[in-house]
């Protein structure tokens, strides 16, 4: 039933009007609810959405404007709510068990106490964070700054958040996961050869299945986020700018960098976010241009096509410096610790789980505790397969990471046998005392026990 790719037109989420605006606080009402949405088309697919739509709304604020969401779960189940890329006291950050179950409502009070970044809301519950992401429970949380403002990017409708996920449908349009309880009621988890995680044949680019987009010949910045559970892409444009550079990233998961960095291809793990400007002025009115995944075949290496129509007048700028980060060193860090993340340390039925220093997650185990306006040196390996590691709260810097690590980052993705030295920096402000996870960001291994707690007094 999938569509002939670049069929169909690219949707960009709505944005979020504030409920209500009072005392410096902007607040949102988000229900979340089950409906009926056509992603094939003629045929309706049961989404799991926040406001009843895959992706959710976008909510836009302002550097430290305090941002309150009241959740409504009108769905069958308990929810939780995480604000990916946050920096969010413990008790609005949607800890896996702190749930809301059905028919509650909630309240998440987000300071945003932090750069602008391309942040993004999902679901966390414990055991079952993977079918209910893909059944729809995402959307983007964008913070804006003034630093941000001055530098003339390529905004308004030349600003296109994008996020990649894949699926798969069974024959009546409905979404294809394989869990060993569909009702997400009873038993947790994946059918046993889902272990490594899910993956889709098709691929949506803001919940539509290989879209098309009309472009002027002008500058465009795009927020690449990769929602999708288990699958990385290599992104690159076919073709290639002639003599020019496919992406020029201006930001990473925390916000922007220090100065602009080239790509001819990107990679993008899962919950990881690339801030790119493409500049479609290369190329000539008419052409087609296709974002391709280089990782994929078929189904899996289209994307999305963009069509060039008419050269645009454009006023932006990609300046060659951005904002101001300070790089963190080595010897600034007063703890190291080491965390390997791999098969093994626990059963399910039978199946060896996925674990961090062979602990299976529980809530009641601290892996690290931590000190507040601390830097500390993690030092994360990984085995089997590749891990994208995710911590909550805290931006780090990757060491001697290569240029698809620059800048601020909060998800970190390791090969096989890689290792990666993180510089954490955690905040001063006791408001953050807390207990909060980290994990790996293939949702189906964090449902499968890899993810621990670390915990900041
Ligand atoms: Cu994007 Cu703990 O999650
Ligand atoms: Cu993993």
């Amino acid at each position: 039933p999938l569509p002939r790719p670049f069929t169909l037109p690219l949707r960009i989420p709505d944005v979020l009007r504030p409920t209500s605006t009072h005392d410096g606080t902007d607040y949102y009402d988000i229900t979340q609810r089950e409906e009926r949405q056509e992603i094939l088309p003629g045929l309706k697919t049961v989404v799991w959405g926040y406001e009843g739509r895959f992706p959710g709304p976008t909510l836009v604020s302002r550097r430290g404007r305090q941002t309150v969401v009241r959740h409504h779960n009108a769905l069958p189940v308990p929810t939780v709510v995480h604000l990916h890329g946050g920096k969010t006291p413990a008790e609005h950050d949607g800890y896996p068990t702190d749930l809301v179950q059905p028919g509650a409502r909630r309240e998440y009070v987000y300071p945003l106490d932090q750069p602008a970044a391309t942040l993004w809301y999902h679901d966390h519950r414990m055991d079952f964070t993977g079918p209910q992401v893909y059944r729809g429970l995402a959307g983007f949380h964008l913070v804006h700054d003034d630093e941000e403002d001055r530098l003339g990017l390529p905004s308004g409708d030349r600003d296109i958040p994008l996020l990649i996920t894949d699926r798969a449908f069974h024959e009546d349009g409905s979404f294809r996961y394989p869990s060993r309880d569909p009702s997400l009621r009873g038993e947790p988890g994946v059918t046993d050869e889902f272990m490594s995680g899910v993956l889709g044949d098709c691929v949506l680019v803001n919940g539509v299945p290989w879209p098309v987009l009309e472009v002027e010949g002008a500058r465009y910045r795009f927020r690449l986020l990769n929602g999708s559970n288990a699958r990385r892409y290599h992104l690159a444009l076919d073709p290639p700018p002639p003599g020019g550079v496919a992406f020029t990233q201006v930001g990473g998961d925390q916000g922007l960098l220090a100065a602009p960095v080239e790509h001819e291809r990107l990679p993008i793990a899962q919950a990881e976010r690339f801030d790119v400007v493409v500049d479609f002025s290369a190329y000539r009115p008419g052409q087609e241009v296709t974002l391709i995944n280089t990782l994929g075949r078929g189904g899996t290496r289209d994307v999305l096509r963009f069509v060039v129509t008419r050269r645009g007048r454009d006023d932006s700028r990609v300046p060659s410096r951005l904002a101001e980060l300070e790089p963190l060193s080595r010897d600034q860090a007063r703890v190291e610790r080491d965390f390997v993340f791999a098969r093994g340390g626990a059963e399910h039925h039978g199946t060896t789980l996925w674990t961090v220093n062979g602990e299976p997650f529980s809530p009641d185990h601290v892996a690290a505790e931590v000190r507040p306006g601390s830097v500390e040196l993690w030092r994360i390996r990984v085995q089997n397969v590749a891990h994208p590691v995710h911590l909550h709260l805290v931006p780090f810097q990757v060491l001697d990471g290569g240029p698809t690590t620059a800048g601020w980052k909060d998800t970190v993705d390791l090969d096989s046998g890689g290792q990666a030295d993180l510089l954490v920096r955690f905040p001063d402000d006791p408001s953050y005392a807390g207990r909060y996870v980290f994990h790996c960001h293939n949702l189906e291994h964090e449902d499968m026990m890899m993810m621990a707690n670390f915990d900041l007094r």
